[in-house]
């Protein structure tokens, strides 16, 4: 293969901060989006690992899994694959990154919440073995695909 297209997920880092910026601002217009100092914090000072997914020097997509101290759950922050190159099953693969990563640092659980409207998410976290805790009403400040309402989904992802 083409080195020049060769795709792959590697750990984030400064100079895809841009890129990560602008990926967040396609999939979420106005208001709901990380703006790029947040998106910068949680890419490099909180305690989490941002993956991106990239073919060849185009960035296509990111997920950031934060972690809490003495906890033992995951936390799926967000997921965003470009709008031109999502159904193509990168969701998924970042997905199970994420996981692979919370694995090696022997978390439990996988958590995360996601607005009751958006059924792409919700059929991918369904697909990936989420299930549903608790609805959360009032989560988000502005709507989100007609809501403000979220659902906390959780997946173990310690095999016993
Ligand atoms: C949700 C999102 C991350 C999915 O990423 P993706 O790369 O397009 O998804 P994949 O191609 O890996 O799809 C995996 C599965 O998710 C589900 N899915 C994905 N997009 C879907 C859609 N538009 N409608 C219904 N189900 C969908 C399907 O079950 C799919 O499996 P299938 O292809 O076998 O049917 C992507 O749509 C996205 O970035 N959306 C905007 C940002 C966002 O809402 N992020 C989630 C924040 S909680």
């Amino acid at each position: 293969m083409n080195a020049k297209h060769h795709s792959g997920i590697s750990r984030a880092t400064t100079d895809h901060i841009q890129a990560l910026f602008e990926i967040e601002q396609r999939c979420f217009p106005g208001k709901t989006s990380y703006s790029k100092q947040q998106l910068g914090h949680l890419v490099l000072h909180a305690n989490s690992t941002c993956f991106v997914e990239r073919q060849g020097e185009v960035i296509r997509a990111f997920v950031i899994v934060t972690y809490r101290r003495g906890s033992l759950t995951g936390h799926i922050e967000t997921i965003d694959v470009d709008p031109a190159f999502q159904n193509q099953g990168i969701g998924l693969m970042l997905l199970r990154a994420a996981e692979a990563d919370m694995k090696q640092r022997d978390m439990h659980w996988s958590q995360l919440e996601v607005s009751e409207g958006n059924e792409a998410a919700l059929e991918l976290y369904r697909k990936a073995g989420y299930k549903f805790k608790e609805k959360i009403e009032g989560y988000y400040k502005y709507e989100h695909n007609g809501s403000r309402n979220a659902i906390r989904m959780v997946k173990a992802v310690k095999v016993k």
